[in-house]
């Protein structure tokens, strides 16, 4: 149910900015222990059934523990941010032993990431104060997207249950 995946860690700088942000002083330790994202995965899935599919595959893994589930899609931002997030630990064997390691895990559809992909360049780029009319036309694209998702899924379904052709 994947169709790519992307990772990252979070540079140094931007941990930094981050922690700062939170108030908190920028030491290793409180990046490991009061953030949640030093290590980050993203899972582009085709449908939104393949999201909770993926993330129930998530769930069923022995070592991966869920911290935190946070459902965009069932609650989507005000802005029209969709995806579903998980903070998982995990068992990284380390010199020294074995560490238990955050990491949040982004997953969307194909749609939504467009979306994220663009509201993301839009925010770093404006430098000008907030644009109402933008950030309107922005979560009507958003509701597009999620009902066109809607709409394939049911295509999918649909499909699905014709049986093949011989
Ligand atoms: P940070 O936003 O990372 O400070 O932490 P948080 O605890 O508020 O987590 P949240 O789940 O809100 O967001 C975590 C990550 O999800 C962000 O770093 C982004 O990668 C992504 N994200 C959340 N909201 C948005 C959004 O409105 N637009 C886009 N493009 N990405 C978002
Ligand atoms: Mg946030």
């Amino acid at each position: 149910p994947i169709s790519s995946s992307t990772s990252r860690v979070k540079s140094p700088e931007s941990m930094r900015e981050k922690l700062i942000r939170d108030g908190l002083e920028p030491t290793l330790q409180n990046a490991l222990a009061h953030e949640h994202d030093a290590a980050g995965v993203r899972l582009i899935c085709p449908m939104v059934d393949d999201v909770y599919r993926t993330a129930e595959l998530i769930r069923a893994i022995p070592d991966v523990t869920i911290l935190r589930e946070k459902d965009f899609i069932a609650y989507p931002k005000p802005n029209g941010y969709r995806s579903l997030h998980l903070i998982v630990s995990v068992p990284v064997p380390l010199k020294d032993g074995t560490e238990l390691v955050k990491c949040e895990i982004q997953l969307r559809t194909t749609a939504m990431d467009s979306w994220a992909a663009l509201e993301h360049q839009l925010r770093y780029k404006r430098d000008a104060p907030s644009n109402d009319a933008i950030d309107r036309e922005l979560e009507v694209c958003a509701e597009l997207l999620h009902e066109t998702d809607l709409k394939m899924q049911r295509i999918a379904a649909q499909i699905a249950i014709f049986p093949k052709e011989t």
